[in-house]
């Protein structure tokens, strides 16, 4: 439904210079207003897209140096999203979603069974074919009956993998009716000391499956703020191209929870027609479509049925588009009017690439956005792909453009994000490294203060007050020079400054 926007501070700033000048971060601040807002008491949830909500307003960014199951996990617990990149066969990309999806559990109510004439090398062969991370498997007879469980002890205590799942299964088991709740199951797997609970009907049937290591993180909230979906499991998006519906299926029965239709250039013909045919398809699948920097674009994916869009054509760190096609918006401006249009669909929006320091987030939102995917930031973390390089006495991981030489080269996908083939390779990234940047959870606890503070000079109290209040001064060159450290020699490194 398309209803009219209430007009806002801001749009005074971008209307005046609309026809003549696009800005970035550097070129603008936030306006500093009154606030009776605690930093620490800021409401940062918010939306990746119509039905996929975010603790925390970050979602990493589907490359092949950032995303793959170890950081959409680590996202998910942070409480944000990764997109499981796509320089992936579909069978290889879908068994990564089901990583995250089977890293956690509440109450297992389709567990992975297996008869208890299968070997253990079969089962483990299974487990690599399926991408199963988890150990337990409950082990049914010929009439579907539970006789036992396979454990990670009894896979490690087994050294001869032809032996059959009945010989090596544990079979002292402690079992619990069908509607046994989180708490009951917590007290019973405490009382007999066991770290798996099986739910068997009265015909020896099982219905569910209870994992100690789940119903605690539940029972004692530690796990209140991951970003999970109805089934307790994290939530994980996939990226897809262009009638690239093979993928959606196999995605889909890993049950990933949104897939973006990534592309560098997404306001064209075959990118709309993908979407139509998606949302047609599977109605209740939300479809994430960028990238574009144009309201005009904007609009048109929003009439197609697009769940979300996603703004960002060249602020990439990694990019050379507007270098090498010299097209594309500067992203402060593309996020606003985009913004601006989305707003009338009330579809959210995210702001993908270019964010270098924590200051950049509250910019970002301020100017339209739901939320950032960035790929910079959280390359060269623990949970990104790839090693630690040493060079120069530093530490260091890859992080390339999935539009350099090398990945276009590599990948039949990188080249149909930016829509050249082998007769045409034109590069629009580059291959690069990035600091090695220690855990996950450091990086963003550090962008979430910076945005926390932001907000609490905005006065604003969560991301849509930050939306609707965000508003701007130009900065010049004098202001951004003001703004860092200066007539100082710094001593001893901020742990959330660099330049
Ligand atoms: P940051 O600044 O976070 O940007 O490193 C990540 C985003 O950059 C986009 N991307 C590219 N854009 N050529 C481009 O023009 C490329 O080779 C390339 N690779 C990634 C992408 O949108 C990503 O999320």
């Amino acid at each position: 439904m398309v209803s009219k926007r209430k007009s806002l501070p801001k749009d005074r700033f971008f209307e005046n210079i609309e026809d003549e000048l696009a800005l970035t971060f550097d070129d603008v601040r936030l306006r500093t207003g009154f606030s009776e807002v605690m930093p620490d008491a800021v409401d940062i949830t918010t939306f990746f897209s119509r039905n996929v909500p975010l603790q925390i307003p970050f979602v990493s960014a589907a490359m092949d140096t950032v995303t793959e199951h170890q950081m959409a996990i680590a996202m998910a617990k942070a409480g944000g999203l990764g997109i499981i990149h796509r320089n992936l066969t579909p069978e290889m990309q879908a068994k990564e979603v089901a990583r995250v999806k089977y890293h956690l559990n509440g109450k297992i109510t389709e567990p992975i069974c297996v008869n208890e004439t299968i070997t253990i090398s079969e089962l483990l062969q299974l487990k690599e074919q399926k991408g199963y991370t988890f150990h337990t498997f409950p082990v049914l007879n010929q009439k579907r009956q539970l006789v036992g469980v396979l454990t990670e002890t009894d896979f490690d205590c087994c050294i001869d993998p032809s032996r059959l799942a009945r010989e090596v299964m544990s079979t002292n088991l402690v079992t619990s009716h069908p509607r046994t709740t989180v708490q009951a199951a917590y007290d019973r797997m405490i009382q007999e000391r066991k770290k798996v609970l099986p739910l068997v009907n009265k015909q020896g049937h099982l219905t569910g499956l209870y994992i100690f290591s789940d119903v605690r993180r539940i029972v004692t909230e530690s796990s209140a703020h991951y970003n999970v979906d109805d089934n307790g499991q994290l939530r994980v998006g996939a990226a897809i191209g262009v009638n690239d519906f093979e993928r959606v299926e196999k995605l889909l029965d890993k049950r990933v929870d949104v897939v973006v239709i990534d592309t560098a250039h997404a306001d064209t013909k075959p990118v709309i027609d993908t979407l139509k045919q998606l949302k047609k398809r599977y109605t209740s699948l939300d479809v994430v479509v960028g990238n574009i920097s144009e309201k005009e674009s904007a609009r048109r994916l929003l009439d197609a049925g697009a769940d979300g869009i996603k703004i960002g054509q060249g602020p990439g760190s990694i990019c050379t588009t507007r270098i090498v096609a010299g097209v594309g918006t500067p992203q402060v401006t593309a996020v606003y009017w985009c913004a601006r249009v989305a707003d009338e669909y009330k579809v959210p929006v995210c702001a993908d690439g270019g964010l270098r320091n924590s200051g950049d987030i509250p910019i970002a939102i301020g100017a339209g956005a739901h939320s950032l995917m960035m790929g910079n930031m959280f390359a060269g973390t623990n949970e990104a792909p790839g090693e630690i390089v040493f060079l120069e006495g530093k530490q260091w991981k890859g992080y390339r453009g999935m539009g350099s030489e090398g990945a276009m080269q590599q990948h039949a996908a990188s080249r149909e994000r930016y829509r050249t083939g082998k007769s045409l390779l034109v590069p629009e990234g580059v291959e690069g490294l990035t600091p090695y940047k220690g855990p996950l959870a450091t990086v963003i606890s550090t962008n979430i203060g910076g945005l926390r503070i932001g907000m609490g000079y905005v006065g604003a109290a969560t991301i849509e007050e930050l939306r609707a209040k965000g508003n701007f001064q130009r900065i010049t060159n004098a202001g951004i020079n003001e703004s860092h450290p200066h007539d100082v020699r710094i001593v001893k490194d901020a742990p959330n400054y660099k330049r």
